[in-house]
């Protein structure tokens, strides 16, 4: 039986952190034998916030690809490729725009969020919503559709896209009278949202992640900034690991089972300190990222071969996507 194909993007926010890591790369990792993966970089989706902010996009977006490759995503088995870079998905995201009546993306309540927030970020300025990120559900069904996509892992915050999608593919099929298209089904994400130092969510915005790209000593320095159990003033205090809102919590998310055994107990007992717990915890995740790292310094020192790997994959996208369009252009009689 031939596989379905999964297609799934990134906004090119440049270098990834530990959150992007646990969430998102290794459950793509994990798809890429039972699908065939179509990965790409959602360049055009980034300029829907950060039109006027260019200057570091094309490093953003290598360092986007940098990072998958280093943690295992494998250019023999899945497609990797920069959205712009396929015309096609231009071409039917102005064709399916057509079709899309203007209620179904106001309502986006993803979108409304994403305004929400621009508008936090930057009060004095006007922001307003833009006609291409009024389009950003279009366009990610553009993404979908182009490549056929029946799978699509995301996260819960982007189902509200996906349902836009959904009714898009119903609507194209009912005008054209066609079943050129299928429904596409979301696949939510497991792994529980990794937190930034803070406590907050982990984000590049909020100075409180760690980068998969991050030196041992960095990352050290970042763990040392986890929030604790905050009702302990001195360390033979006897701790509570639950209360334990960062450190512990990425104990159990990066430590094996017998290490997150003994930390409990010690902290409970009192006989372990909260400075000396975390450097034990730095250790960790430079230990489990150092492979990672190591073949991220060695791709970055041969950047041409990483072109080549998305050079490749553009073009087995265009293939794929030119013979949707193609149907496409038929069914419209365009
Ligand atoms: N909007 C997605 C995000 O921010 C990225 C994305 C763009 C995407 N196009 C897509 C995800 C198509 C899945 C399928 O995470
Ligand atoms: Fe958290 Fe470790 Fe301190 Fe206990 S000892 S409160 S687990 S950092």
């Amino acid at each position: 039986m031939e596989k379905m194909n999964l297609v799934s993007g990134m906004r090119s926010t440049g270098k990834l952190h530990l959150g992007h890591y646990m969430g998102v790369i290794t459950n793509w990792v994990n798809l890429q034998d039972e699908y065939n993966c179509f990965y790409f970089v959602a360049d055009w989706h980034a300029l829907t916030t950060k039109y006027d902010n260019t200057q570091t996009l094309r490093q953003d977006k290598i360092d986007v690809v940098l990072d998958w490759l280093a943690s295992g995503i494998n250019p023999e088995k899945s497609t990797i490729y920069f959205q712009s870079k396929i015309l096609q998905i231009a071409e039917l995201h102005v064709l399916l725009s057509m079709i899309t009546p203007n209620n179904w993306v106001e309502r986006d309540p993803t979108l409304k969020d994403m305004v929400k927030i621009l508008k936090n970020k930057d009060e004095d300025s006007n922001i307003q919503l833009n006609y291409g990120l009024l389009g950003y559900p279009i366009l990610m069904s553009a993404d979908i559709m182009a490549l056929n996509g029946a799978i699509v892992p995301v996260g819960v915050d982007q189902l509200a896209h996906l349902e836009i999608t959904r009714d898009i593919v119903r609507r194209f099929n009912n005008i054209y009278k066609t079943d050129l298209f299928n429904e596409p089904k979301p696949k939510l994400t497991q792994i529980p949202l990794l937190m930034g130092v803070d406590g907050q969510k982990m984000g590049k915005s909020y100075h409180n992640d760690i980068k998969i790209s991050d030196d041992e000593e960095t990352t050290s320095k970042k763990v040392m900034q986890c929030i604790t159990d905050r009702t302990r003033a001195r360390k033979d205090d006897p701790g509570h690991p639950d209360g334990c809102e960062v450190a512990f919590n990425y104990y159990k998310i990066f430590a094996d089972e017998q290490t997150i055994q003994n930390v409990e107990c010690e902290c409970r007992a009192g006989r372990r300190g909260c400075a000396d717990c975390k450097r034990q915890l730095g250790k960790i995740i430079n230990e489990k990222f150092a492979p990672i790292r190591q073949k991220r310094e060695e791709l970055s020192k041969d950047i041409n071969t990483v072109y080549d790997i998305i050079e490749e994959g553009n073009k087995k996208a265009r293939t794929e996507a030119e013979k949707t369009l193609q149907k496409v252009r038929d069914v419209i009689n365009i």
